[in-house]
Order: structure tokens, then sequence, then C-alpha cells
């Protein structure tokens, strides 16, 4: 790992920077019970176990006064009538923040706090997203097109997967009349922490 000031070139049409350490894919086969729909998700994963999004990772120390950045790319799809999102998460320790700059594509951040505050923001190319201490965020991809951003958050942040895992978010996006839609999730339960 370099301890020494460093560049990378992150250019589209693709955005994959050009230094980066880990490469993650999330399939299909993942997101087993996020999904709203469960015979839309198991008719879907019988074709296949279907890529549904990938990030580039620049290495750093998770540690306290470092950046941890890299690339979100999110495929164009749907599981039924939701739209291919990522799994979503709070940060461990939920007083850290996190910025996205959207370089690609067409989608929304869904995020909610603990305390049952939720928003729902649009991302499209030039925008950028800051998501403060506390709120949940998943990425929804609701065009046609991957769905890129380039995000940074500090690096002692850490991911808590389980309280989402388990309660879900409280709104979904959803494909109605061949647009996104906000709903409730149907199957939100609030679970004590
Ligand atoms: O740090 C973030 O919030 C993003 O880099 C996400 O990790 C990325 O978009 C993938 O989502 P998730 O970590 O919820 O699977
Ligand atoms: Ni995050």
């Amino acid at each position: 790992m370099l301890d020494t000031p460093f560049t990378f070139e992150l250019r589209g049409p693709g955005f994959v920077p050009s230094r980066h350490d880990n490469h993650i894919q999330r399939t299909l086969a993942s997101m087993r019970g996020q999904y709203c729909d469960p015979a839309a998700y198991e008719a879907l994963l019988a074709k296949g176990d279907a890529l549904l999004y990938e990030v580039y990772e620049l290495n750093r120390p998770h540690k306290a006064g470092e950046v941890l950045h890299g690339i979100s790319i999110v495929h164009p799809g749907r599981v039924g009538e939701e739209y291919f999102m990522t799994k979503g998460h709070f940060h461990t320790v939920l007083e850290t923040a996190e910025i996205y700059y959207c370089l690609s594509g067409q989608g929304a951040m869904v995020m909610e706090t603990p305390d049952g505050e939720w928003a729902v923001e649009a991302l499209s190319p030039g925008r950028v997203l800051y998501v403060p201490p506390r709120w949940a965020h998943r990425s929804v991809n609701t065009g046609a097109e991957d769905l890129i951003t380039f995000f940074a958050y500090p690096g002692h942040a850490g991911h808590d997967y389980g309280t989402i895992e388990q309660q879900g978010f409280r709104k979904l996006i959803v494909e109605r009349d061949g647009r996104p839609e906000i709903v409730d999730n149907p199957r939100w339960k609030k679970i004590t922490n």
C-alpha cells in the first residue's frame, strides 16, 4: 500500500479506476431475502446467478484519519417490479458520513435512520450526494444503463449489513407504469437494538 500521494484515472464510459486493489462482485444468490417478491427472486435465480453490482476499492487502512474510496457499479434490471440495488448498510460506527458522486446512469439512494426518518435522493451524472452520519444507504438503479458512483467515507466506519438484512429498508423503489415509484416496504419490521 502506498504511503505517498497517488493518483489514478477515472474515465468513462466504464469508469473502472486505473488503479484498484479489490474488485467485489455481488450476484443475485447473495441477495436472498432482500427483494420483496420471493417468487420473482426464485424465478430469476432459476435462470442463472445474475451479476447485480460491482465495487472497485482502493485499499487503505480501516482506521480513523483514512478515507476509504472507490467506485460502485449497479447494473440495470429488476427482480419482479423492484429495481436491482445494493444490499445497503448502516456504518458500524453510526456517527460516520459518506459522500457519493454520480458519474453515469440514473438511480436513487434510499436512506433511513435508526429513529425512523427516511429519505430518497435521485442520482444522475454530475450530482453529489452527502449521506450524513446515522443514515443507512442503498443504491438503486432505476435506469437502463449502469449506475456508476464514486464514494468516499471514513476509514473507521465499518459496515453493519445485519440490521438491514433483518429489517429491510422502510421504502422500496419499484417500477409502476414504466416509472420508478417510492412505496412502503410491506415486509419492513423494526428490530430492537
Ligand atoms: O461504502 C459504501 O456505502 C458503498 O461503497 C457500498 O459499499 C457499495 O455501493 C456497495 O453496497 P453494499 O456495501 O451495501 O453492498
Ligand atoms: Ni457506506
